[in-house]
């Protein structure tokens, strides 16, 4: 069968030999491999559909559900993904032609095209991605829930401008990047909400004579429902956009992070051991361990923002509806949905194996002054001073190199006012406002850093990730549950 296997979609209007880079470079069977599960599922939906309609016949429905059966239990033959089809909808169509004669296998198209049907299964393969790649963000985001659990008591400087700023938790910090992956989590449901649309019966894009059934066909393949404009449905690939760009902005998110754990993790730092499993050697210098894997990372955040403006490179200048420059978009999604997978899956496992070393994280949290707001604070609270004196009599006296009560009352007086011991202010107030520890544990807003507030964040971002992952875990079965039925229908039909 396979020599003699015509590409039925060609055979009619075009003739002569194309040279093997032209079918090359016109067919989309490198990228249609990820799609060609979910291309057999359509088929199967279709014909399901037709018969009940009966557009066709009982028996050609069949043949084709026996056929497409075959394909789905035993896999697709290898040379219907040879290149001289256009496509994998070519290929299998050609394949069941010459498999089980033209008079049912050249039914399958009814009421039909490959621009609903690559749509269709594009859509597919993307929700089951999309899915994926939720599961991968919860357990991630409950690694850095884990930890933070772990740390809610470990000081550590915080930084604005990278300079140290004012003392926080290692906690706290973690529990910055859950939130921005929290958010990354929300972003791709609703794009699985706009992906899961069904377009078939669009056909062509003026939708078609045959009285098919398009709500029929949608919830057999799982979908929440069809789009509706059947030109839109043909033509549209903002879902494919709107995930490129939420896997961009998530890989950004974990590019953040993979840059503080190349930082943390030098010699000038020293807040972070990587599992060797993550690092790398040099192949001169036998000293080296290197966080080569975040630095990929933090590499691979660059080419999931080629994907996405290569995408929609590609689509801003398409009139309505279908251009075959749409097919270009596919293997870039696809290139964009892998890397933001494997990184952030690999991201997880780096994170969960790291060891944080906290007493270098709390000997650094009370250097270059890091708790001077305190001080002005202290100056305010307790001695009615307006805060921007406060911020003016410690920052001179930072710049005189020392917070201590002698200084302090040199740089009131230098700007003209009482000493501060004369108003009350003693040494050891002085420490007590400086004292790190001390320092985090005064933040208890909402959010902020103290182990009190922290642990509130904590319990209520746990709250979040199980609805979270409740709500994954019912996508994920309507979508099995989805696939088991249509398999099922499809058997029963087929009288197997
Ligand atoms: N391989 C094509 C794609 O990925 C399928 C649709 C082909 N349609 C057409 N009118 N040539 O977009």
């Amino acid at each position: 069968m396979e020599r003699k296997t015509e590409d039925v979609v060609r055979r009619g209007r075009l003739k002569g030999e194309r040279s093997g880079e032209m079918m090359h470079f016109l067919s989309s069977m490198d990228a249609d491999r990820c799609i060609a599960d979910a291309d057999i599922l359509v088929d199967m939906a279709h014909v399901l559909m037709l018969a009940k309609k009966n557009i066709i016949g009982k028996e050609t429905a069949k043949q084709l559900l026996g056929a497409l059966l075959g394909l789905y239990d035993n896999g697709i033959p290898d040379f219907v993904f040879d290149d001289r089809f256009e496509d994998i909808h070519a290929g299998i169509e050609s394949y069941l032609v010459s498999s089980i004669g033209e008079d049912a296998g050249g039914r399958l198209h009814i009421g039909r095209s490959r621009n609903d049907e690559v749509a269709t299964c594009i859509r597919m393969r993307v929700r089951e991605d999309i899915a994926r790649q939720l599961a991968i963000l919860v357990s991630l985001r409950g690694i850095l829930l884990d930890l933070a659990g772990d740390h809610t008591g470990t000081v550590m400087p915080g930084f604005t401008h990278l300079q140290h700023a004012q003392p926080t938790t290692l906690a706290h910090h973690l529990l910055a990047h859950e939130a921005a992956f929290a958010r990354d989590f929300e972003r791709l449901c609703g794009a699985y909400s706009r992906t899961n649309r069904c377009p078939l019966g669009a056909a062509a894009f003026a939708s078609t004579s045959y009285p098919v059934d398009r709500e029929l066909v949608a919830s057999l393949l799982g979908f929440d429902g069809i789009l509706d404009n059947t030109m839109d449905a043909v033509a549209s690939r903002d879902f494919a956009l709107e995930v490129l760009s939420d896997l961009s902005i998530l890989m950004t998110h974990a590019s953040r992070l993979c840059e503080e754990l190349v930082l943390w993790s030098s010699r000038f730092v020293r807040f972070v051991e990587l599992d060797d499993a993550f690092c790398s050697t040099s192949s001169i210098m036998p000293q080296k361990k290197n966080p080569d894997s975040a630095e990929v990372m933090r590499a691979k955040a660059g080419s999931v923002l080629g994907a996405a403006v290569a995408a929609q490179a590609i689509m801003k200048g398409l009139p309505m509806s279908y251009n075959r420059d749409l097919q270009e978009l596919t293997p870039a999604l696809l290139r964009g949905i892998r890397d933001a997978k494997h990184s952030t899956r690999i991201l997880a496992d780096m994170l969960s194996s790291a060891s944080f070393n906290t007493e270098e994280m709390a000997a650094e949290a009370g250097r270059g002054y890091s708790t001077a707001t305190d001080l002005a604070d202290l100056l305010v609270q307790k001695y009615g001073m307006a805060f921007r004196t406060a911020h003016t009599l410690v920052g001179r006296a930072v710049s005189k190199g020392s917070l201590d009560l002698a200084t302090l009352d040199r740089v009131a007086r230098e700007e003209g006012f009482s000493p501060l011991s004369d108003l009350g202010l003693t040494q050891q107030e002085i420490d007590a406002a400086l004292d790190p520890v001390a320092a985090v544990d005064r933040r208890r807003a909402p959010g902020g850093p103290s182990p009190f507030a922290v642990k509130v964040s904590l319990s209520e971002r746990r709250a979040v990730l199980d609805r979270d992952s409740r709500f994954l875990d019912e996508k994920r079965n309507a979508l099995s549950e989805a696939v088991r039925r249509l398999i099922a229908d499809a058997r029963r039909e087929a009288g197997a």
